[in-house]
């Protein structure tokens, strides 16, 4: 049988509240028809990777399980039947494996890193279909930050906000998601609008092209500075990554008419909404998960296009995934935490 072998993976395991993660060995078991195995290259943290231990997320597993959703890595073996895929290609694992095309279902809303076990191991194993073509101009670090992070914020800027030439996007704060919702906002033509804790990462997004930055520390109702840098117009697109605390900010930042994509909750996932601002506002808010493949196809080709490189902030070896976990916690790195998994 092909690509069977034994590989090591990342465990958490909670109990009694407290998060462990440890290093195991993995069994691997032969491929089925149409099974692919990847030799694990890189594998980037999300803010969910973190939500999901301190059990903030409804996506927590009630087990032990192999952690993260991103990768990038090299094709080892493949199946019986497998026509996408030859052994050597660079490819990047798909956050909803069963998410080809067309909208989300029931049966396609099942992620890597939870309820399933994820990328997190030197080898993993995905079906022909759940994977996609690694940028070639990307190295693996940086090509193993699309999966959730890049294709959030495609989806929300891109495939659900519509960015064009002539509109202002506001992202807010300056993790992941946000990093590319400024990158992909400016491919569109897009004036971009920041908002941060710090005067010092409002100065790395002004380099990385933003147009404007409001200290939301210093300002928490800073859709009046939003408001004012438009000219009173409002922004068309606000990419929500905050939730409790900077809804109503949003919706009192935006144009009438203009969109807000919904994706996160760093501060929170409940505040008391005036539906006024909703009617108001005529605003468009739209729920964002991720993405489908074939979004992430498309997100690849602009990339390529554009030759926009992901923003990496740190890569750490793979054996300290707890470290990495811990500096992505503090948040005092701009750009993607990647871990190395050692190959070239
Ligand atoms: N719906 C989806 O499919 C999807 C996909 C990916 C992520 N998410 C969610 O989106 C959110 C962002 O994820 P991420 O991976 O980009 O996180 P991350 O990289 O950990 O982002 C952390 C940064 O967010 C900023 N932040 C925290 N609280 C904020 C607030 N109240 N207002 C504005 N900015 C704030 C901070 O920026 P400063 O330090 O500059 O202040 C912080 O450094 C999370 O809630 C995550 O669960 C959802």
């Amino acid at each position: 049988m092909p690509g069977s072998s034994q590989g090591k993976a990342l465990t958490v395991c909670v109990e009694d509240g407290e998060a462990r993660l440890f290093m195991t060995d993995v069994a691997l078991p032969p491929l089925a028809a149409h099974e692919v195995r990847v030799r694990t290259a890189a594998v980037a943290l999300n803010y969910r990777d973190i939500a999901m231990i301190s059990g903030k997320s409804i996506d927590r597993p009630g087990r032990a399980y192999i952690p993260f959703s991103d990768a990038c890595g090299i094709v080892e073996a493949v199946g019986d039947g497998v026509t996408r895929w030859r052994p050597g290609d660079r490819v990047c694992s798909l956050f909803f494996p069963e998410w080809i095309a067309g909208a989300l279902s029931p049966e396609s809303r099942r992620p890597l890193g939870a309820a399933r076990d994820g990328v997190g191991q030197t080898m993993f194993t995905a079906a022909e279909q759940a994977l996609v073509a690694a940028p070639s101009h990307l190295s693996a670090a940086e090509a193993a930050t699309l999966p959730c992070a890049a294709l959030t914020a495609w989806n929300a800027v891109m495939h659900s906000g519509a960015a064009k030439p002539g509109s202002v996007v506001l992202v807010q704060g300056t993790g992941g998601v946000s990093l590319f919702a400024l990158q992909f906002a400016k491919m569109a033509g897009a004036a971009v609008l920041a908002t941060s804790s710090s005067d010092a990462k409002l100065q790395q997004m002004r380099a990385l092209g933003a147009d404007g930055g409001i200290n939301y520390r210093d300002d928490p109702q800073w859709s009046a500075p939003a408001l004012s840098m438009t000219d009173g117009r409002g922004v068309d697109l606000v990419v929500e990554v905050g939730g409790a605390g900077t809804f109503t900010e949003s919706l009192k930042a935006i144009r009438l008419g203009g969109a807000i994509s919904v994706v996160g909750m760093l501060s929170g996932a409940v505040e008391p909404i005036d539906v006024r601002h909703i009617y108001g506002r005529n605003a468009r808010i739209r729920g964002v998960t991720v993405g489908s493949r074939e979004m992430f196809e498309a997100m690849n080709r602009a990339l390529v296009q554009h030759e926009i490189h992901p923003v990496v902030g740190r890569v750490l070896p793979w054996e300290e995934a707890g470290a990495a976990m811990e500096a992505l916690q503090r948040g005092d790195v701009v750009g993607k935490i990647v871990l190395d998994f050692g190959l070239a």
